[in-house]
């Protein structure tokens, strides 16, 4: 078979997650609560060192209410980077506070830091309220928590760290999910561990943590009758896709390994190829979740479309990064603090299949095919 569709992050489930699955359906624990999830927090929490963690089903719905446990709300500004999925942003839409974009470092794609520190300081001469910065880690590498921690602090603004990617990855030897007041993951099917869908907040803080798990249970009273003093979300994991990512779990070391791999693949192929780098390259916490590659379309004679539409003829699936979110029709008009690195990013950067699932042969086949358009150049 030489023309199935080989997928940018397709999810990397097996046996074992079908076991893990099975047990909970037969153990009739099939509820967004129950013992998986309970372990599955725990299991995660102990990964990445934190005390406390709260299983969602997405982590979109982490980063709500995480937004609005640090108390998002209308007539505040949140700083997100404008290089991010849409989540971080839509999720500061959602509390009524408003998204104020920051540019990223061209190297990284990560929040650029020195225009963080400018729009901390004018936010706060302008006399706004700044609920909260969150920092993305993007493609599965840290941002620099080393300055980004002391600035906010000073500021007294607190951080929700964006680890959708990231999980595993490190800086400093600090786990991804454990910088900021609280951090969130993603499982969506396309990351680097997947229950399918679900999400997780992870924390320190026992007030914090409580608030999340009672907000996301439709913020019943402890009562016996049905009683409600806030308003509040279903937003829980289920216990059997709970059970999926306590499999995952299991091999997160493994597949981050078969993507460091393929990463160092990449790195060769390209070595020698003028006006193309790996973004981020030279990180050793980088749990290798997507590798980007940056084309300097005057330095190699081609652009990034041109190798996408390449493969793409030859099924094999590539996306540019994400689309600057100060970009987006539904952010426009948004504030923001620019220098144009994410726009070309946006335009030069390509991310490859890079999926723990991909077989040597379908590895064999992206090699040649990017071979191949690389010898007609
Ligand atoms: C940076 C980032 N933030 C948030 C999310 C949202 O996570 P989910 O899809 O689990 O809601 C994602 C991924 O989907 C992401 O990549």
């Amino acid at each position: 078979m030489t023309n199935d569709t080989i997928h940018l992050s397709p999810p990397d489930v097996g046996p074992l997650e079908e076991r893990y699955a099975i047990s909970a359906i037969r153990s009739g624990w099939v509820a967004p609560l129950g013992p998986e999830v309970d372990a599955f927090e725990s299991e995660v929490a102990s990964r990445v060192g934190t005390s406390h963690a709260v299983a969602t089903n997405s982590g979109t719905a982490a980063l709500h209410l995480g937004l609005l446990a640090l108390g998002a709300r209308p007539e505040q500004v949140v700083i997100v980077p404008t290089l991010t999925f849409a989540a971080t942003a839509n999720a500061v839409v959602y509390t009524g506070a408003r998204p104020f974009f920051v540019d990223c470092d061209p190297l990284t794609g990560n929040i650029d830091v020195d225009l963080l520190e400018t729009a901390l300081t004018r936010l706060r001469r302008d006399g706004r309220e700044v609920a909260a910065v969150i920092p993305v880690d993007m493609f599965g590498r840290c941002a620099d928590y080393e300055r980004i921690l002391p600035m906010c602090a000073e500021a007294g603004v607190p951080v929700l760290e964006d680890a959708a990617e990231a999980l595993g990855a490190t800086r400093a030897g600090r786990a991804a999910g454990s910088f900021g007041r609280a951090g969130v993951l993603s499982f969506n099917g396309n990351k680097i561990i997947t229950t399918s869908g679900g999400g997780m907040l992870l924390t320190e803080d026992a007030a914090l943590a409580e608030r999340v798990r009672y907000l996301a249970t439709q913020a019943r009273q402890p009562v016996w009758h049905y009683e409600h003093v806030d308003i509040g979300y279903n937003y829980r994991l289920s216990n059997v896709l709970a059970a999926i990512g306590r499999a995952q779990l299991r091999r997160l070391d493994t597949m981050i390994g078969r993507r460091r791999d393929l990463r160092e693949s990449y790195a060769k192929l390209f070595a020698a190829v003028p006006g193309v780098d790996l973004l981020g390259e030279g990180d050793p916490g980088d749990n290798c979740w997507l590798t980007v590659i940056v084309v300097d379309p005057d330095e190699a004679g081609w652009d990034a479309r041109e190798l996408a539409a390449h493969l793409a003829d030859r099924h094999i699936e590539t996306r540019p990064v994400w689309m600057p979110m100060h970009l987006q029709p539904v952010h426009s008009g948004a504030e923001a603090a620019l220098t144009g690195a994410a726009e070309r990013l946006f335009t030069t950067g390509l991310t490859l299949p890079s999926g723990s699932a991909m077989t040597d042969s379908h590895r064999a086949r992206v090699e040649q095919a990017i071979d191949d358009f690389l010898t007609t150049r």
